[in-house]
């Protein structure tokens, strides 16, 4: 059954950028289907209203911030004004673009989270986090790294990056270290406020199965919710954010009030158009419609975590999540840091390249929910080979002949087999619209301009106006009729194509505003044309290979470095002298519980017996070592290992067959310049 067009009005809403870094491409892929949705909307007659914003706050600004050497909040700010000046350069207007720094965002959170503390969905519990003695900080979400408990690999501390992709607890991640230096954490204990999740479990099931927009995301959600939810912590201990009322010496996740976001600047929009009240249409419970568009590794916390906030604290639900496939560069996971990305400002319109081309290609090149693999190859294929070839081939060719031969609209009646056939493509493009599947709208309206080509072609007005001038007449004025349907069925996705072939009409209205219907309206015979170029352009080739050595450079830069060498770095002379090595004689050797490589020496050293851990066991049955003599480092710091204070570490053994010589503990079958553990 079809939702829209529909009464009640839209508000769609696109996940906030954080504002750490220029934009790339990897953002267009929400932002591009958002705005290009929000557009067919209105040419339905649908109310909507378009919202997003910077999100701020977080470990992502605070480490992005650090490494820029500002402050949070400068970078945040940075970053959120060329967001503001970028987006209207692709062709992206959103009704209100706020910041989660803003008074109206920290309000509206401290509101919403009050509301769910006295609803009783808010408990304190002791928590242990990670702390780095090196750095002498806490080092909540991204400041550690560790080893995923679901599926074992690198893990930054709030979400398995590398892996899984699952969403981790503040204390989750195994085998902690800081993300800053490296080393190995300490837990800390400290008091942190937790909202009651599990509360949520069989409201969750009901609302996701009734949940509209693409299958992935409800069907994730759907598997998250049967493996079962935990708690949620909703505070730490930094001090960048929005305090947390009752406690403000912590501030909350960042996932709590980046969504809120969404919330306050619709209010921001309501008090800019002087009807402070309207965002409540949408918010509050009523029949306002709420539409987001994400990435899909957001999808947990928009499809889980947020919906149960909103009904905790008496919101109204989303009504649609819409996730996007993921952004590959030819091949490679987009990564910033490892040079796999195309800069929207630096790569693409730094170069004149025209938003247009790139907006076509985002919804065209796959479905929504597919990923999209980004090559120079496949954009020059669908700009300079298909868009060239059928959209611009055609509306140039109508226009042109229409010009040169009639100096305007010709006389004409409309046949009745184009007008159903653009019809037809109406049809299918509100359809695709329910469906939240852009690329069948793209190829519908491609569709229908092949369509016109074929027309033009087979009744070659070229010959006819030398032989039968009406039908000529005929032909070009329905050839018009084609042309202008496609004007206003491609504005959502490349306005200013459209705004081109309109000014070419010489049309007075204006084609981001008149609707779908006005596709059935036949032009007015004898009606003046503007000037006529070719809309569609053919991007220089010369460029597009220059630009894709410029990713590949970058790829295999990336490529190599992962590679390269591990630069060692020197010690000096008197450093290594500090070092205080002694032979000591294993006098016990025995296996640590519950551990796979753990043993515990009793070493005499001399001066001393000592304890010391090492993981060797795997290597050594501990009835082998004992009796032997070894060499230790004993001036090293001690350290807790499976439980146990070490007070030492072994280098080398004496080869238990043969007493006589030192060889290396750790060696053994090794490959060379692999680094000690
Ligand atoms: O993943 C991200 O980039 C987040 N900044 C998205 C936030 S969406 C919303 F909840 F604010
Ligand atoms: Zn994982």
């Amino acid at each position: 059954m079809r939702k829209y067009p529909c009464k009640e009005p839209v508000v769609v809403t696109c996940g906030l950028p954080y504002a750490s870094g220029p934009l790339h491409l990897g953002h267009l892929r929400t932002y591009v289907p958002a705005d290009v949705f929000i557009r067919y909307l209105r040419k339905m007659g649908v109310s909507t209203t378009f919202i997003c914003g910077s999100d701020t706050h977080g470990t992502p600004i605070m480490t992005a911030a650090e490494k820029a050497g500002v402050t949070p909040k400068e970078l945040a700010m940075k970053y959120h004004q060329l967001y503001q000046e970028i987006f209207p350069k692709l062709g992206i207007f959103f009704d209100n673009y706020g910041s989660t720094d803003d008074p109206e965002n920290h309000r509206r959170t401290t509101q919403i989270v009050t509301a769910l503390q006295k609803n009783g969905y808010v408990y304190a519990k002791d928590l242990q986090t990670p702390y780095c003695d090196n750095e002498k900080r806490s080092l909540p979400d991204r400041y550690v790294r560790g080893t995923c408990p679901y599926c074992g690999k690198d893990a930054r501390g709030d979400e398995c990056d590398q892996g899984c992709g699952r969403y981790l607890e503040p204390g989750e991640i195994l085998n902690p270290r800081c993300a800053i230096c490296g080393s190995p954490t300490r837990p800390i204990t400290r008091k942190h406020h937790y909202f009651r999740l599990t509360s949520f479990a069989d409201f969750l099931q009901t609302y996701l199965e009734g949940l509209d927009g693409t299958k992935n995301a409800r069907n994730y959600a759907l598997g998250w919710l049967h493996e079962g939810l935990k708690d949620w912590c909703i505070t730490r201990d930094i001090d960048w954010g929005v305090r947390y009322p009752g406690d403000e010496k912590l501030v909350l996740y960042v996932w709590v009030d980046a969504p809120i976001g969404y919330i306050s600047s619709t209010e921001e929009w309501a008090k800019k158009i002087g009807k402070p009240d309207a965002w409540e249409r949408f918010w509050k419970p009523g029949d306002g419609r709420i539409v987001h568009y994400i990435g899909q590794d957001i999808t947990y916390h928009h499809c889980i975590f947020w919906p149960a906030m909103l009904k905790g604290s008496g919101y109204n639900l989303p009504d649609a999540v819409v996730a996007s496939g993921m952004v590959t560069v030819a091949g490679n996971k987009l990564s910033k840091s490892r040079g796999y990305v195309i800069w929207i400002g630096e790569d693409y319109l730094d170069n004149n390249l025209d938003p247009d081309y790139m907006r076509y290609y985002m919804v065209s090149y796959s479905s929504q929910t597919k990923d999209l693999d980004f090559t120079w190859a496949s954009f020059n294929e669908k700009v300079n080979t298909e868009l060239v070839n059928t959209l611009g081939n055609f509306l140039y060719r109508a226009l042109y002949f229409a010009k040169q031969n009639f100096n305007g609209v010709p006389q004409g009646k409309p046949v009745d087999a184009i007008q159903q056939r653009i019809q037809k493509t109406v049809e299918a493009v509100i359809d695709g619209i329910n469906e939240y599947e852009l690329k069948k709208v793209a190829d519908e309206v491609m569709a229908l301009a092949a369509f016109g080509n074929e027309y033009f072609q087979t009744n070659k007005p070229w010959e006819l106006i030398k032989k039968d001038k009406v039908k000529c007449q005929e032909v070009v004025y329905n050839s018009l009729n084609l042309a202008k349907a496609i004007a206003v069925l491609i504005e959502p996705i490349m306005p200013s194509v459209a705004e081109k072939v309109w000014r070419q009409f010489a049309m007075s209205s204006d084609v981001h505003k008149v609707g779908l219907d006005e596709t059935s309206k036949p032009l007015k015979e004898g009606s003046k044309l503007g000037e006529v170029s070719p809309v569609i352009v053919k991007i220089d080739e010369e460029l597009l290979s220059r630009l894709s050595d410029v990713t590949s450079k970058r790829i295999q830069a990336a490529l190599t470095a992962d590679h390269a060498e591990p630069e060692t770095k020197m010690i000096s002379f008197e450093e290594f002298r500090k070092m205080d090595l002694r032979a000591g004689k294993i006098i016990e050797c025995t296996r640590v519980p519950r551990t796979d490589k753990l043993l515990k020496l009793q070493v005499d050293i001399g001066t001393e017996v000592r304890t010391i851990v090492t993981g060797l066991g795997h290597l050594y049955p501990p009835e082998k070592l004992k009796g032997l003599t070894a060499l230790f480092v004993v001036n090293l710091e001690s350290k807790k290992i499976g439980g146990i204070e070490s007070k030492g570490m072994i280098l080398a053994i004496e080869k238990a067959d043969q007493p006589d010589y030192w060889v290396p503990v750790t060696v053994e079958g090794v490959p060379p310049g692999s680094k000690a553990a």
